[in-house]
């Protein structure tokens, strides 16, 4: 067989990159290696992923020539950033940069940057719809990714921009989950209105992203959309009480109310849930099913994903 190409992966021991590791190494007729960036690579998630196949290479997003040195021979890298680690716009632009430097320097032929909407381009500052956060942001940890799309063109890096969907694994670990109120009935009280939410299982972002890299050069200068379901709250209650076999209702929670809930975040999050519900139509639009499945034939959807995973949800 003819030399693997490596495919060089960012957050590897996270949600979205574990996913494309996994889904690299489990074809093992494939044409690609992959080689997993962390970094720890004495941690026990960088072990498994080198006892698995995979190579390990250590790196910080922060430090450019770590990056750099890590990317050298790879003919793909996949590339996110981590918001919830710094909660910085402004830090996120800078990792989005180095990678952008990086990949460049380090020849690399074929990136995805894992990005969301500059959602400023729909609600400009003026619009007092929401508010304003950091002074200059809407929905801070998607502006910022949007906004660096273009640091990837401005370098020259072959790129697809992929447009991930919240992961319904925030049922689990981001505590979003169905509640229990003050009568003991269970809601999931997320700010939606009666809009469609894209939705994925983010183990299906890498499965969808080694699609794209299969598929290649046809992919290369184009946004691609992805999701696993377009459901209303109501739908994913719908489904939530089949699958725990106990009645969940929806609960709407006001955009205003969620975004004074207090935790980190909150303010960002319940302008992130605005935004899905006000532009609903772009926003599921730009996340197409059909396209999803075609890269990633195993495509969960959220019927599918809580088959598996709603034991793992707790109900509090
Ligand atoms: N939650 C959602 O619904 C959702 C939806 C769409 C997009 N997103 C976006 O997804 C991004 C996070 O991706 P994820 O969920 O895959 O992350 P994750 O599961 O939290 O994984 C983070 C991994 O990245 C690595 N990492 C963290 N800081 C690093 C650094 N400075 N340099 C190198 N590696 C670093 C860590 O690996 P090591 O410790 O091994 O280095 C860690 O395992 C966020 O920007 C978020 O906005 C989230």
């Amino acid at each position: 067989m003819a030399e693997r190409k490596v495919i060089a992966v960012v957050g590897a021991t996270g949600a979205q990159g574990g996913g494309l590791v996994r889904a690299i190494l489990a074809d093992r007729q494939g044409e690609f290696a992959v080689r997993a960036i962390t970094r720890d690579v004495d941690s026990g998630k960088a072990k498994e992923l080198a006892a698995m196949g995979a190579q390990v290479a250590a790196a910080d997003v922060d430090d450019e020539r770590s990056l750099e040195a890590a990317l050298r021979g790879a003919h793909g890298a996949y590339f996110v950033t981590f918001f919830w680690a710094h909660f910085s716009p402004e830090q996120e632009i800078a990792q989005v940069r180095s990678m952008a430097r990086a990949a460049k320097a380090a020849g690399v032929k074929h990136a995805i940057w894992s990005t969301l909407e500059d959602t400023r381009q729909w609600v400009p500052l003026s619009d007092n719809r929401m508010p304003t956060l950091m002074g200059k942001y809407k929905v801070p940890h998607f502006d910022a990714k949007g906004e660096s799309n273009a640091l990837f063109t401005e370098h020259g890096v072959p790129t697809t921009f992929l447009l991930t969907s919240f992961y319904w694994d925030n049922l689990i670990q981001f505590g979003m989950g169905p509640k229990r109120d003050a009568d003991g009935r269970l809601a999931l009280n997320l700010p939606l209105g009666n809009a469609k939410l894209a939705g994925i299982a983010a183990e299906d972002i890498g499965r969808c992203a080694y699609g794209i890299f299969r598929k290649g050069a046809h992919y290369i200068g184009r946004t691609v959309g992805i999701a696993g379901d377009h459901l209303t709250g109501s739908e994913m209650a719908a489904a939530l009480s089949k699958a725990l076999g106990e009645e969940v209702r929806y609960n709407a929670v006001p955009f205003d109310v969620y975004r004074g809930l207090g935790f980190p975040g909150a303010e960002d999050l319940g302008n992130m849930f605005q935004f899905y519900a006000d532009f609903e139509d772009y926003f599921c639009g730009a996340r197409n099913l059909a396209v999803a499945r075609s890269l990633n034939p195993g495509l969960q959807s959220f019927g599918a994903w809580l088959a598996a995973n709603a034991r793992r949800i707790p109900l509090a």
